[in-house]
């Protein structure tokens, strides 16, 4: 994957990954992780596909804006910079969790572009107001120097419990991901995640298919809620995984790879129709 970076009006330095050739997808990581999330499936795809691994604002090697602000909807534009940098007309935007927040900013901001959406443990629904004061005390402990000990609790807490077993070192090398992460980073996306709307009533008049990647053993992107959801287009593509939590890229990255193959597939030989 060749590394290159991008400036727009809003970010100074937009960092992404790209590689292989062929119809495109972009794959968005999640809270509070960087582009090597994907580290585990980029290989799979790249040999048929145009694969671009963005690290998100204020993530990995990309920075965050001066003012601190983050929102789902500037975030997708920059995704779009990426794309049009690229020359790429469409792609499928497949996005883990908070990434899939952004993906459907996307589809709902440049639906032209979009040739097919993921969601990979995420959703289209807004925080409940119990999530939302569950991030504003985050926040507060952010500020009062709690990052590390947030981040030592949470990533472990990704996993399900077997995948806890065999994975040791994933979830050393994603703890250590994390906690590079800048706390102002930490607030502007948990603040994103507090002010984005829910999207499923746009998501219903559009006509593009989705892909639901759903763990049964996720806390955070629980099955209950997220097959409610599944029914919101006209095509849908549902799989839910045993033995697996928020982390399927890494927990069963062949399973994932395949499913996402068939779904591109599905995605590009449609819109030649
Ligand atoms: C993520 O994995 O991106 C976050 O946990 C999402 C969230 O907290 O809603």
């Amino acid at each position: 994957m060749e590394h290159k970076q991008i400036s727009t009006d809003k970010f100074s330095n937009i960092s992404y990954r790209v590689g292989g050739n062929g119809p495109a997808i972009v794959l968005l990581h999640g809270f509070p992780l960087d582009h090597t999330l994907w580290n585990d499936i980029t290989g799979l795809l790249t040999e048929k596909h145009t694969v671009i691994t963005p690290d998100l604002p204020g993530a990995g090697q990309s920075s965050l804006p001066a003012d601190e602000e983050l929102s789902m909807e500037n975030m997708a534009e920059a995704i779009k910079d990426i794309l049009d940098a690229e020359g790429v007309n469409t792609a499928i935007i497949a996005g883990h969790s908070m990434g899939g927040y952004v993906s459907v900013a996307f589809a709902e901001l440049f639906p032209e572009k979009l040739a097919g959406l993921a969601f990979v443990h995420s959703m289209a629904t807004a925080d409940s107001e119990e999530k939302k004061e569950q991030r504003r005390k985050s926040i507060e402990l952010f500020n009062k120097g709690g990052k590390e000990p947030f981040i030592r609790q949470m990533v472990p807490g990704l996993f399900s419990e077997r995948s806890k077993q065999r994975l040791s070192e994933d979830i050393k090398r994603c703890t250590e991901v994390a906690l590079k992460t800048a706390t102002g980073s930490l607030s502007a996306f948990y603040n994103a995640m507090i002010n984005r709307p829910g999207r499923t009533s746009k998501l219903y008049s559009k006509d593009f298919p989705v892909l639901w990647i759903i763990g049964e053993n996720d806390k955070i992107a629980a099955p209950e809620n997220l097959m409610q959801q599944t029914t919101l287009t006209n095509v849908n593509f549902v799989y839910v995984y045993e033995n697996c939590g928020h982390m399927s890229m890494i927990e069963f990255p062949d399973l994932l790879a395949k499913h996402m193959l068939n779904f591109i597939k599905y995605c590009y030989e449609r819109e030649k129709e």
